[in-house]
């Protein structure tokens, strides 16, 4: 058991003055910690039936194939807008400055399919409900949310659904 936490560095005023970033990338070198973290976010879920994991560009691509993998269900990836052929769906969330949108292929999973949606960090939650939104246009059955880290004091939490929501990490 690596403890992985502490490969997950703070930069302070990235990508702009007044962000801290939460730098994932020595986590992902290390190979026990990759383990580690993926076994941990997999553990909630063992036991609860999932069709598919959706996850979300970039960073969530990173997290949420291999925990498809873990759990044995299939991958449906969430991507930013024109890397998807249509048709497609799009939910569009605010950002501090701007917004951004979320597409994914229309028929993508079928109506009730349990899916679990998956990204690296939950901040204001912002791009979390467009991934929720995504999948309530699918017509998919929300069963939870898996997060590697959570920043707690944004207060994301508290603006989720009500499905179980897991973090590997909350900061
Ligand atoms: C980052 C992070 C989460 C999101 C969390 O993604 O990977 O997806 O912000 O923020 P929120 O909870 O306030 O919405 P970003 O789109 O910045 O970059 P990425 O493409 O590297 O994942
Ligand atoms: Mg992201």
């Amino acid at each position: 058991m690596t403890d992985w936490p502490r490969l997950i560095r703070d930069i302070h005023d990235f990508p702009r003055p007044g962000v801290l970033f939460k730098d994932i990338m020595p986590m992902l070198a290390d190979a026990d910690a990759f383990a580690t973290v993926i076994d941990a976010l997999a553990a909630p879920w063992r036991d609860v039936p999932i069709d598919v994991v959706m996850a979300i560009e970039s960073r969530g691509f990173l997290f949420g194939a291999p925990l498809a993998r873990a759990l044995g269900t299939g991958l449906v990836p969430l991507r930013k807008p024109g890397k998807l052929p249509g048709p497609v769906l799009e939910a569009s969330y605010a950002l501090e400055y701007g917004q951004d949108t979320l597409q994914v292929q229309a028929g993508a999973v079928a109506p009730g399919a349990r899916v679990l949606l998956v990204d690296d960090v939950l901040a204001t939650g912002g791009t979390l409900l467009a991934a929720r939104e995504l999948a309530l246009q699918l017509q998919a059955e929300i069963t939870g949310a898996s997060v590697l880290m959570e920043i707690a004091a944004l207060g994301a939490r508290a603006r989720w659904d009500g499905t179980p929501l897991r973090a590997a990490l909350v900061v």
